[in-house]
């Protein structure tokens, strides 16, 4: 998606922006540009493809003040005409988003005797602010922008004046702080280098950035007093540290970043899951009637696991639903209905839309996000925070471990609430979560056995993941995973569900990864297992380090070490992501960047 940095200060602005470009191409685009503020008023440059190309044409130009944009096209083709900054005259605009009355705008604009070079629905809002501009940018700001239906982050340079304007709605933009020197981004990682100093903006809000300060207003133009807040996450994390790709780098973070997620939050001595962050009570807790997760992706991957665990520890009933779909589904909610958000961005549009459909029939509220101060963490009652840290690779890897382990702590949480759970089996539990990064370093020292298979398999069309009970959203993961920074279809599918269709498909052309760590269903899984080798496919199991049967009916089998088994999809997903970067690899696909994907996804 769409990026944006602006900076305003005394030192050279381009190297900053361009820098902050960089850290935001991870949120994938498919154009540059940048304007900047020179002696004779705005320059703009700007080039189709990498922001390489976007270098290649830059002259020296002298400038402490200028804007920055990656696009990831909506309306009109990824071109360099479309391409942002647009102009009007002596405004430049760079905007995240999309103008929903663009065809009625255009028609007035034109009517006032505009001209529209581009095919962007951005560029009415560099002639609307020109039209209103009367030597006061934050004014015409404001008017042009309540002309506008639709979502935006947009940041605007005068020619005339040496500040910036921005402003947003639904769309993500923090300003960064500095001595001297003061920034805006739509996203905290471009900000990293510069400042750890962050305010986060609210929707219908706008900031005046000069050198010296910022202050920040309403659309009625009153002042608004805002926090100053400090980012916890360092430029390290958001940067390769010697691995070839940000995947892979994170994949290995897990061992960190599950032990992060849980600090704090269990008690090895009382047995018990603390939250304190979760402000409902325990008698809202316990006439909880129902839980709806809302996700998309890798997340509602997440909160199937969700569903899981919620119904079998808790005893609640639970239903997972597509973002996507619920918002259009005339959804049946309550007041004792819980409401949880699953996002690692916390911006993804789809789920926002969702909970704010949700919230209107007033059921309690819950996020489970990685990324602090985001439009999703304005929105509800309650944030489970992941604090998996940065994740730059477009495929989400150590935020879903993550999510399941929120996940895992909150149904432990609520099924000690309503008396479900023991202190003995959250106890056992909660010292087998401990135990886990410590496993998952065991999954990496084995992770050349596991490229191996990666490698032997790398040349199939189709592939398929099966699981069933708690390994089915794994396999999901899995064959996603694999899908998107591969480019092989596969499929997840419930393995029960095989031969009421899929079955049909299966050949020695298909491999298969089977989720056959030990559960309830094992010996169900053994048996679906059996059905895919009558049909010559080749077999890949995971399994438990214990299973010394499994051998017997499968080609290959991953070993995971033994934990409890409730907590074999944590495993199990290190060896899913491995797989599918391992397969990427051998292919020479762009791993972290898959084509058509972006890492946020903040249009619906
Ligand atoms: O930021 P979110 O968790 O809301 O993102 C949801 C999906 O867009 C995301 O999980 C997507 O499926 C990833 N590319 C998966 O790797």
């Amino acid at each position: 998606m769409c990026g944006i940095v602006g900076y305003v200060g005394n030192r050279q602005a381009t190297p900053i922006l361009i820098d902050g470009l960089k850290r935001l191409e991870y949120r994938g685009y498919d154009s540059a540009g940048l304007a900047m503020l020179v002696d004779n008023g705005i320059s703009v440059y700007k080039t189709e493809g990498k922001i390489s190309n976007l270098e290649s044409i830059l002259p020296d130009i002298k400038s402490t003040c200028g804007i920055g944009h990656t696009r990831w096209a909506t309306q009109g083709a990824p071109t360099t005409t479309n391409a942002h900054p647009h102009v009007s005259g002596n405004i430049s605009v760079v905007h995240n988003g999309i103008i929903e009355n663009y065809e009625e705008l255009y028609e007035w604009l034109i009517s006032k005797g505009y001209e529209f070079v581009s095919e962007t629905d951005t560029e009415v809002l560099a002639h609307l602010v020109h039209m209103y501009y009367k030597g006061d940018l934050i004014s015409a700001v404001i008017e042009g922008l309540k002309k506008v239906k639709g979502s935006y982050a947009a940041a605007f340079l005068c020619a005339e004046t040496n500040k910036l304007v921005a402003a947003r709605k639904e769309s993500p933009l923090v300003a960064g702080v500095g001595n001297g020197e003061n920034f805006i981004a739509s996203d905290v990682t471009a900000l990293l280098k510069n400042t750890s100093q962050v305010i986060y903006m609210n929707d219908l809000e706008l900031v005046q950035v000069t050198a010296q300060g910022m202050q920040f207003f309403d659309f009625d133009g009153k002042p608004v007093e805002k926090k100053v807040e400090k980012i916890e996450w360092s430029l390290e994390a958001a940067e390769k540290s010697g691995y070839p790709h940000f995947m892979i780098k994170e994949i290995h973070e897990q061992v960190t970043s599950v032990n992060d997620t849980l600090m704090g939050r269990i008690s090895e001595i009382s047995g018990d899951v603390i939250l304190q962050d979760i402000t409902l009570t325990l008698e809202e807790i316990k006439s909880l009637e129902r839980i709806v997760i809302l996700a998309c992706g890798t997340s509602y991957n997440a909160g199937l696991l969700g569903k899981y665990l919620f119904e079998s520890l808790a005893g609640i009933h639970t239903d997972v639903d597509i973002s996507s779909e619920f918002r259009y589904a005339n959804p049946v909610l309550s007041k004792s209905t819980l409401v949880i958000a699953i996002s690692q961005s916390g911006e993804t549009a789809d789920t926002i839309a969702a909970l704010k459909e949700a919230k209107t029939y007033g059921c309690h509220t819950l996020a489970i996000t990685n990324v602090v101060g985001t439009t999703l963490s304005r929105e509800v009652e309650n944030i489970l925070y992941t604090r998996a840290g940065p994740e730059i690779g477009v495929a989400a890897t150590k935020t879903f471990t993550s999510q399941l382990i929120a996940l895992y702590l909150l149904s432990i949480y609520f099924a000690r609430k309503r008396r479900k759970m023991d202190i003995d089996k959250s106890k056992s539990l909660i010292i087998s979560m401990k135990l886990l990064p410590g496993l998952i370093q065991q999954i990496l020292n084995n992770k050349e056995f596991i490229q191996k298979q990666a490698q032997r398999f790398s040349n199939a069309k189709d592939y398929f993941f099966l699981g069933r009970s708690l390994n089915f959203p794994i396999a999901l993961e899995g064959a996603l995973k694999l899908k998107e920074i591969s480019y092989i279809h596969a499929e997840g599918y419930a393995a029960g569900e095989l031969k009421h269709g899929p079955l049909a498909l299966i050949s020695n052309e298909t491999p298969i990864v089977a989720l056959a760590t030990r559960s309830s269903t094992y010996d169900k899984m053994v048996n679906n297992i059996k059905e895919v080798k009558a049909r010559r496919a080749q077999v890949i199991a995971i399994a438990g380090m214990d299973d010394t049967e499994i051998g017997k009916y499968v080609d290959v089998v991953i070993k995971v070490p033994i934990t409890d088994e409730l907590l074999y999809p944590i495993l199990s997903s290190v060896v899913v992501q491995l797989l599918a970067y391992y397969s990427a690899q051998a292919l020479g696909c762009t791993i972290d960047k898959p084509r058509n994907l972006a890492k946020s996804v903040t249009v619906e």
